[in-house]
């Protein structure tokens, strides 16, 4: 049985309503470019201008009336959001995105070696957070530049040495403990490529981690939106996600981290909201997730994004997941018919998500996706901010078709009709 009968898919679509809009020409728009940024549902639209309209003010700030409920509607946000991934409101930080939350941790790691780095903090937690020469960084060959510039930067400003577990041929990850060891002091991996749409076995990299003493920060960007994520279950120090991915507003992303870590933790911004006393010569600053807040907050993308994990949870996130790898499943038999086109990432439906990247022979990746513009038909070409790993698979770019909870078999059907007439249109026979 379907995750979602052919009427509740009808209904989920019309909750989107750029999905109704034509494109190049009057055809229809076939969005096959969640995996960049996800579409959002009224709910969603509804939610931001709610907040705007009736509610709008600087949070934790004022002694009037709306910024009470600013207030109020910010840190119910951030309990709904803390719900959804199984963790407690005061260890959920808002960011910029899941960009900035990562490099929230890296410059935290480096700003704890400073002298007086946080006052009162518990020494051994603030040791962990300490490195320098000698000390090793550990990420993946598969990491999207989010979750490696910031690892290369802190290993640049403490002089740490950067390692990396590879690849292997299908699109998995090499064996963990074969790169991490004594010296490593933090892993950082994506619970599922953006490119390979792999979705990594996370105990197995925690395993090798917690053998040796060494923290663990989960990128979380692809896989929030597509399967149920519990942060106890997954048993990391940190984890990072961004809202725009999951159907929320752009300008919102997430950092959880256990509390005694982010008790420990420098800041990275500073300013306004996020002191407790402040001199002229210096300041003492307020307690998680407020130290990390700097400045007047995103309410309003906070209150959308609480919107949009109300709306996934309300179709249930493990039938979210089943969807997702249904259409994960068909698309890959409809291009495993197709001898020209080269899929990258493993050959099973179930070890992937959200991702289905691609080769067409002799032609290039911006070609192809110029080809299905031309159709209609949105999907991502080039790098996807994951250069290392396109080099290791032997190729400069890929072509990538990406799903989210609105995208159905129709959407692929489009999409592999246009990709038929590429290589005709390009002069070679299929
Ligand atoms: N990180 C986004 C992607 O993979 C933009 O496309």
């Amino acid at each position: 049985m379907s995750a979602f009968t052919e009427d509740e898919l009808a209904r989920i679509r019309a909750d989107f309503p750029v999905l109704s809009r034509t494109v190049r020409d009057g055809r229809p728009l076939v969005y096959l470019d969640s995996g960049a940024t996800a579409q959002k549902p009224w709910c969603v639209l509804d939610a931001e201008r709610e907040y705007y309209s009736t509610h709008n003010a600087a949070v934790h700030r004022g002694a009037h009336q709306l910024a009470e409920e600013a207030t109020e509607a910010f840190e119910g946000a951030r309990a709904t959001v803390a719900r959804f991934i199984g963790a407690r409101p005061d260890e959920v930080v808002f960011t910029k995105n899941g960009t900035e939350a990562i490099n929230l941790v890296a410059y935290a790691m480096s700003n704890a070696g400073a002298p007086g780095a946080v006052e009162g903090a518990d020494p051994e937690v603030a040791a962990r957070l300490r490195l320098g020469p000698g000390d090793e960084i550990v990420v993946t060959e598969m990491e999207h530049h989010a979750n490696l510039v910031p690892w290369q930067e802190l290993a640049r400003r403490t002089g740490a040495t950067l390692r990396w577990i590879g690849v292997t041929d299908d699109g998995h990850l090499q064996d963990p403990t074969t790169v991490v060891g004594e010296r490593t002091r933090i892993l950082a991996f994506t619970q599922v490529s953006n490119v390979l749409g792999t979705l990594n076995d996370v105990a197995p990299l925690v395993a090798a981690a917690r053998a040796v003493g060494a923290l663990t920060l989960v990128d979380a960007c692809q896989s929030v939106p597509h399967l149920p994520v519990d942060v106890t279950a997954l048993g990391v120090d940190f984890l990072a996600f961004t809202g725009h991915k999951v159907i929320g507003p752009s300008g919102i992303g997430v950092l959880w981290g256990r509390p005694e870590l982010l008790a420990a933790m420098p800041p990275f911004i500073t300013g306004g909201s996020m002191i407790e006393l402040v001199h002229m010569e210096s300041s003492t600053y307020a307690p998680p997730p407020q130290r990390f807040e700097a400045g007047v907050p995103m309410a309003a993308q906070a209150v959308g994004l609480a919107s949009a994990v109300d709306y996934l949870t309300e179709l249930g996130m493990d039938r979210v997941h089943q969807h997702d790898t249904e259409l994960t499943a068909y698309c890959l038999e409809q291009l495993a018919g197709r001898p020209w086109v080269r899929v990258v990432g493993p050959a099973a439906p179930a070890d992937r998500v959200g991702a289905v990247a691609f080769t067409v022979e002799g032609i290039h990746p911006h070609d192809v996706g110029q080809v299905l513009d031309d159709r209609g038909i949105a999907v991502r070409t080039g790098h996807h901010c994951a250069w290392p790993l396109h080099r290791r698979l032997g190729i400069p770019a890929s072509t990538r078709a990406s799903f989210s909870v609105y995208t159905d078999r129709a959407d692929i059907d489009a999409f592999v009709e246009a990709l038929d007439t590429v290589p005709g249109v390009f002069g070679m026979t299929a």
